[in-house]
């Protein structure tokens, strides 16, 4: 886990929901809270291990999250996901989140340019 992030959580800027499959960490999400005017807006990450995909454990870290997220009282969760990653996407729209647009070719990968879609979820 990187300093930066670790450094975050300690602060209380960060919440981060874990997955572990027979004491191994296989997938890893964090909600990092924004500053300012956005301090209550909540900008979201995650990501599960290559041979640990397709099985539910995204799906269970994100709910966590978002419970998380709401009763520390934010109000929007915010991510960017490439267009091309359609089980990602699959996977926020099944838990609520709406697309709010797309940033044409924002990404440089090393298969081309890729669209962004940034999508939120408002939290009540
Ligand atoms: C995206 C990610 C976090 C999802 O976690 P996961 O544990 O694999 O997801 P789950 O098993 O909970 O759910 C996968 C869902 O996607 C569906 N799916 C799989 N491949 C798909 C595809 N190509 N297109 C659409 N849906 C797809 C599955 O059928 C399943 O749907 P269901 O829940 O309706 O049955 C994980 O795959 C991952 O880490 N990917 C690489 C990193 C990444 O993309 N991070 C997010 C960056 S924004």
């Amino acid at each position: 886990m990187a300093a930066s992030l670790l450094a975050n959580i300690e602060k209380g800027k960060t919440i981060g929901v874990v997955a572990e499959v027979d004491g191994k960490v296989v997938g890893n999400s964090e909600v990092t809270r924004g500053t300012g005017s956005q301090s209550h807006v909540g900008f979201l990450g995650v990501g599960v291990a290559r041979e640990y995909r397709d099985l539910g454990i995204g799906t269970r870290m994100l709910k966590t999250l978002t419970e998380e997220s709401r009763r520390i009282g934010l109000r929007l969760l915010v991510l960017d996901v490439y267009a091309t990653n359609a089980r990602a996407r699959h996977v926020y729209k099944k838990l609520g989140f709406r697309e709010a647009g797309t940033m044409p070719n924002m990404a440089c990968t090393k298969n081309g340019y890729v669209s962004v879609i940034r999508m939120f979820l408002e939290l009540d």
